[in-house]
């Protein structure tokens, strides 16, 4: 049986996610966790205030609950992004890396979503391939294939079970 601890999870994929893999592992067996407190997750199933750039506690809460699997749902999307440049990198990045950080040192396997975002205005758009030119003009974008690159670099260096999709727009209606 997994046991999860997912970073980010009040958002518009953490919100319908959380609830879809207690599910199926079993409310106890899923940690939800964000940065600010999130009420209809806490009701459901475990769920601590987290902040992800904070490594130090991300390791504590994966070694308090025997996590093996850590779901980095932590983002500042698009638009925001565009209108804070920095902060976008700091947060999109340092999250990821904390997490894989984490993940080397307690031997979990790490999901992260990946975007659409991670093409650009080179990239081919008709059939576009899995591995083709990506120039995203975004620093949301920037974020992502650096993400992507970070996340096999993990894999192929210390064997960690690293995963991704590139989703594209996805709203969520509880959120
Ligand atoms: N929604 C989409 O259209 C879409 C598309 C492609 C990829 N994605 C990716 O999916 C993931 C989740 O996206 P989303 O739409 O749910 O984003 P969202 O903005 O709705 O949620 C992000 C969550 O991260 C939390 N957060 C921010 N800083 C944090 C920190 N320092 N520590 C802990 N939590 C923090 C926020 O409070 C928020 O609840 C992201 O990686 C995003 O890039 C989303």
């Amino acid at each position: 049986m997994k046991k999860i601890l997912i970073v980010g999870a009040g958002g518009q994929i953490g919100s319908e996610l959380v609830p879809y893999l207690r599910g199926i592992y079993g409310a106890n067996n899923v940690v939800a966790t964000d940065v600010r407190e999130c009420k209809g997750l806490a009701e459901e199933g475990p769920f601590e205030v987290l902040d992800a750039l904070n490594p130090t506690n991300m390791a504590s809460a994966v070694a308090r609950h025997n996590i093996d699997t850590i779901f980095n749902l932590v983002a500042l999307l698009s638009a925001v992004g565009e209108r804070n440049p920095q902060m976008a990198w700091n947060i999109n990045m340092n999250a990821l890396f904390n997490s894989l950080e984490v993940a080397r040192q307690h031997n979990c396997a790490v999901f992260t979503p990946s975007s659409i975002g991670a093409f650009g205005p080179t990239s081919p758009k008709d059939m576009t391939p899995q591995d083709t030119i990506m120039q995203p003009t975004t620093i949301y974008g920037i974020c992502k294939v650096t993400g992507e690159l970070l996340s096999n670099y993990y894999h192929q260096k210390y064997g960690i079970d690293t995963r991704s999709i590139r989703f594209p727009g996805i709203i969520s209606n509880k959120t």
